[in-house]
């Protein structure tokens, strides 16, 4: 199989890119970069032209470069057929996988597999054959080969039946579902994801929690995990780019607007509690807001003496859960500030536009951060506040973010289904005295940033040559 690309000794593959384009109305495309764990870590290889990072086609924009052969330098990507794509995004991987991992079914009603279901699950496998093709073309002899998330969980299987030379890892991003909540699956499809991945030689999780679940799926499924070597690399936040980051000007300038929206007499009289989220159905946000009101309720002491900042960015924005669950969390921010504002103080600060320089200035101003996911593979807010802080912040954290395996010791930790507890947990958090508030920020910072998101990559890399 040799092609234009079949000198690539380390391959990546993912659904979402490193790049994506936008087309502009005068017809010319415009390339957007994005950073995150696995930029930084392919970079860190060094050897660039000999490491090749495949990816889908997402938008028009992107379709368009790849029909008019526009790239990056090692980036692959692939134009699949839409609607193919669209039932495997949103049909199988959103709507279906990233639901049973979080657990996120309200099950008297869902999930019911019928025939649409077995539509989309086919597509799933067209979309997941497509990059096993792909990097079966593009890699070189004995190449290495990562894998990324939920989305490509049959890939692993697929290329090890076309290229046996090659060393397969995948990982996954997300928890992984206990076995009982695995099991609402089709039988069939169950033991096809498992056997999917296990098709890779390691197959690597954010926690041993999650670890520990995808074992415990295979052997009551499969009766073991049949040689495939599991590993755990937490992902921590990225220390030295954080830090230069939050201290350029965009971040002073969006400082001093939040300062201002935050209001009181200034000199820090008024605390702030801040979150920062993708509009996400498992980061919680709903029942965080109703915690927030149950603080206000109960201890009347922090009205106008807190505000709430809350970050919710769009996120998947084509299913219309995601669209109910975004104006359900605008809706009770303005319930909340309609009960409670008076005059000089709103008692939540909602933004749904992503800026990253304004949630840089947020971390720095945080007195709390409150974290609570009903579940997720890691949480890296939980870990990029204390890095970037000004003046040491409590963290207020749920027992089923990966993070929590880290950082549980120095956080402030609740049960995500608990309001009243979440509530208490905030008291506890504002009340924190600054001393301990320091300390903790500084065991916090040094645990969230044990594994740099280079080291996170090449420690892979390493272990699946082993
Ligand atoms: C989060 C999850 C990842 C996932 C990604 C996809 O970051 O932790 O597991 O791959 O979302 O998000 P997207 O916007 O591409 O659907």
């Amino acid at each position: 199989m040799v092609s234009e690309h079949a000198a690539a000794q380390v391959l990546v593959a993912s659904n979402r890119g490193p790049v994506t384009y936008s087309l502009e109305e005068n017809g010319e495309l415009t390339a957007k970069r994005g950073g995150g764990g696995l930029v930084s870590g392919l970079s860190a290889i060094g050897d660039s032209e000999a490491a090749l990072w495949v990816c889908a086609a997402l938008g028009d924009g992107d379709r368009e470069a790849v029909r008019r052969g526009v790239g990056e330098p090692g980036v692959r990507m692939l134009d699949i057929d839409a609607r193919v794509h669209a039932d495997a995004y949103n049909g199988i991987a959103n709507s279906v996988l990233w639901f049973v991992h979080h657990m996120l079914y309200q099950t008297p009603l869902e999930p019911a597999f019928g025939p649409e279901f077995r539509a989309q699950w086919a597509s799933y496998e067209t979309y997941n054959r497509a990059f096993a093709e792909a990097l079966a073309q593009s890699a070189a002899d004995g190449a290495a080969v990562l894998v990324q998330d939920y989305h490509l969980a049959l890939v692993p299987g697929m290329l090890r039946e076309l290229r046996p030379d090659l060393r397969i890892g995948h990982f996954s991003h997300t928890p992984w579902a206990p076995v009982d909540y695995f099991r609402m699956l089709p039988d069939d499809v169950a033991e096809q994801l498992l056997r999917g991945i296990l098709g890779a030689d390691r197959a690597a999780f954010l926690t041993g929690r999650w670890a520990d679940a995808f074992s415990e799926c295979c052997v009551a499924i499969l009766g073991g995990t049949s040689g495939t070597r599991i590993g755990v690399h937490g992902l921590g936040a990225d220390a030295d780019f954080l830090r230069e980051r939050s201290r350029r000007d965009d971040v002073e300038e969006r400082l001093a607007a939040l300062r201002e929206q935050i209001g009181g007499s200034g000199a820090g009289d008024r605390k702030v509690i801040v979150r920062v989220d993708r509009t996400e159905l498992s980061k919680n946000i709903v029942r965080g807001l109703q915690a927030y009101r149950e603080l206000l309720a109960t201890r009347p002491e922090w009205r106008e003496r807190v505000v709430h900042v809350a970050f919710a960015y769009p996120s998947r924005q084509d299913l219309a859960v995601y669209r109910d669950y975004t104006a359900s969390v605008q809706a009770l921010a303005d319930e909340i500030n309609s009960e409670y504002g008076v005059e000089g103080w709103t008692p939540v600060v909602l933004h749904v536009k992503d800026d990253f320089a304004r949630s840089l200035a947020a971390y720095r101003l945080a007195d709390v951060a409150l974290v609570n996911p009903i579940r997720d593979g890691m949480n890296l807010v939980a870990k990029e506040v204390p890095v970037v802080s000004d003046e040491g912040c409590a963290l207020v954290l749920s027992r089923e973010a990966g993070a929590f395996e880290e950082l549980g010791e120095d956080a402030v930790v609740v049960n995500p289904y608990d309001v009243s507890g979440t509530a208490a947990a905030l008291h506890t958090a504002l009340t924190m005295p600054p001393g301990e508030r320091a300390e903790r920020t500084k065991r916090l910072a040094a645990a969230a940033t044990a594994l740099p998101p280079a080291q996170w990559f090449l420690d892979q890399l390493r272990a699946l040559g082993d």
